[in-house]
């Protein structure tokens, strides 16, 4: 047998309700997106099964709400031993179900581990006050109590990380949590369920309830009156939904959405250290995360270099399945991201883009997409409006920082923007004047667990990781004293 079958023979199919692995209304396939070969058939919840998780979540509330900080903390730091004990595995799957190269992938499991490394550090230092009022009258004393059941919708992007990144804080505060993950990536989060149980969560803290999107099993629980709080990550049009509903319900949100990076370059910048960036922010996942550069601006003035030296990089790039390590580029999720990205490369061109490498899907099998690089593109193209969600690096020259400011902002997402330039003054006044939740300086990649991730405007509600990632999971009850 070999290692995949092996490893997909182990893998979790079934879904995890008050501990126990069981049989949902149904099955879904799931697919491997470099060979679009079936990879493992999952069980999917129906109304009942959402019922049954909300009651398992809300029977473990008041245990998990009370057991010691210490052991929430303990449970989620073996959980990230056992994670960096399995990496390779973990990775494998992340590769099979979602596409990802090794490097990805591996990345991914890591960046996922961590957060239940910081956040087990993050549960035994939960702060509460007590204070006198300025009247004197009384105490105020103010006591920090977990949200309560929780639910998480979470991508196919990054279907292990993603994961981490909402229950570590959600368990680290004292939370029970339903977790119903992307239907094409569902096997990464049964894992990480799986892990947790084997760390010693108390059965019924986390539930996972894979389920087709049209199922109504979302709504369901967000109807439920025991649900307290969504967290959701993934596009602004389907967290604009949700979030309607879950504010019929005046319920707690965290909203991490979609983004419409501008990726600046100033003609002062280490252009070496900026092409280095670009293909890190363009390239990571082959372009398909929330923060990836979506839209470059280059100053006139070394827009040809910059542009010249970005189409080398991304046309020397080796594409092919993950699971062939030294492969540089993996497939989109599926054919619809393909014809997304390619209908967004066709409408720029039509309004006069260069296509300098790349700009097609190559045949079958596998949902592949060439690296791209486009060059005088033009403000008003659609692709600078749109998140591509893949390869494609559209590029865009700019006169002065007054225009470049104007350009990044003319955007509903605020989620993160890069800036390259080596005059200190100029990189801060950039990052005051851009309107996004995170500004990379001379940086490619941000994502830290102990940072704050999260958007302004139609990127978001909420921060995660970092400390202000557990105050999503807390309520302040105040009592006067
Ligand atoms: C995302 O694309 O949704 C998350 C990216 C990250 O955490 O770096």
């Amino acid at each position: 047998m070999s290692v995949t079958n092996e490893l997909l023979r182990d893998t979790r199919t079934r879904l995890h309700i008050g501990g126990d692995w069981t049989e949902g209304e149904g099955l879904l396939d799931v697919f491997d997106p470099a060979t679009e070969q079936l990879l493992a058939t999952v069980s999917v919840a129906g109304l009942d099964q959402a019922r049954l998780a909300v009651d398992a979540a809300w029977e473990a509330a008041p245990g998990w709400a009370a057991t010691a900080p210490r052991q929430r903390s303990d449970i989620l730091r073996r959980a990230y031993d056992m994670m960096i004990a399995r990496e390779d595995q973990l990775a494998e799957l992340i590769i099979l179900e979602n596409g990802k190269t090794y490097t990805d992938a591996i990345g991914e499991v890591r960046y996922g581990a961590e957060f239940f490394r910081w956040f087990s550090e993050e549960a035994v230092r939960i702060m509460g006050e007590f204070r006198t009022a300025p009247r004197g009258d009384k105490r105020i004393v103010v006591i920090p109590e977990p949200v309560g059941v929780s639910l998480m919708v979470t991508p196919w992007n990054f279907p292990s990380a993603m994961a981490t990144r909402k229950l570590g804080p959600a368990l680290a505060a004292g939370c029970t949590t339903i977790l119903k993950p992307a239907s094409d990536t569902p096997l990464s989060a049964l894992a990480v369920a799986d892990i947790l149980a084997e760390a010693g969560l108390p059965a019924g803290v986390v539930n996972v309830v894979t389920s087709r999107g049209s199922s109504g099993v979302v709504d369901a629980i967000l109807a439920d009156p025991r649900v307290r709080k969504l967290s959701f990550t993934g596009s602004t049009e389907v967290g604009r939904l949700l979030m309607a509903k879950a504010g019929s319900r005046i319920m707690r949100t965290s909203m991490e959405l979609g983004g419409n990076a501008p990726f600046v370059v100033f003609e002062d910048a280490d252009i070496k250290a900026a092409i280095a960036g670009a293909m890190l922010a363009k390239m990571r996942n082959a372009g398909e995360t929330c923060v990836a550069a979506n839209r470059f601006y280059v100053h006139a003035g070394i827009a040809g270099e910059f542009t010249s030296r970005l189409s080398d990089a991304m046309s020397s790039l080796r594409m092919g399945p993950g699971i062939v390590r030294s492969n540089q580029v993996g497939p989109m999720i599926n054919a619809q991201a393909i014809e997304k990205i390619d209908d967004l490369v066709n409408s720029a061109v039509d309004d006069d883009a260069t296509v300098l490498t790349g700009g097609r899907a190559p045949d079958g099998p596998g949902h592949f997409y060439e690296p791209t690089v486009l060059s005088g593109v033009s403000q008003d193209s659609m692709i600078l409006g749109h998140e591509i969600f893949g390869p494609v690096a559209p590029v865009v020259s700019f006169e002065s920082e007054e225009e470049v400011v104007r350009a990044a902002n003319d955007t509903e997402h605020g989620l993160i923007s890069y800036v390259y330039t080596e005059d200190v003054n100029r990189a801060f006044r950039m990052a005051e004047a851009i309107e996004s939740g995170m500004v990379a300086l001379n940086r490619g990649i941000i994502s830290d667990e102990a940072a704050p991730f999260g958007g302004v405007k139609q990127s978001g509600v909420g921060r995660e990781g970092s400390h202000h990632g557990m105050e999503e999971f807390l309520e302040l009850k105040y009592v006067a004293w």
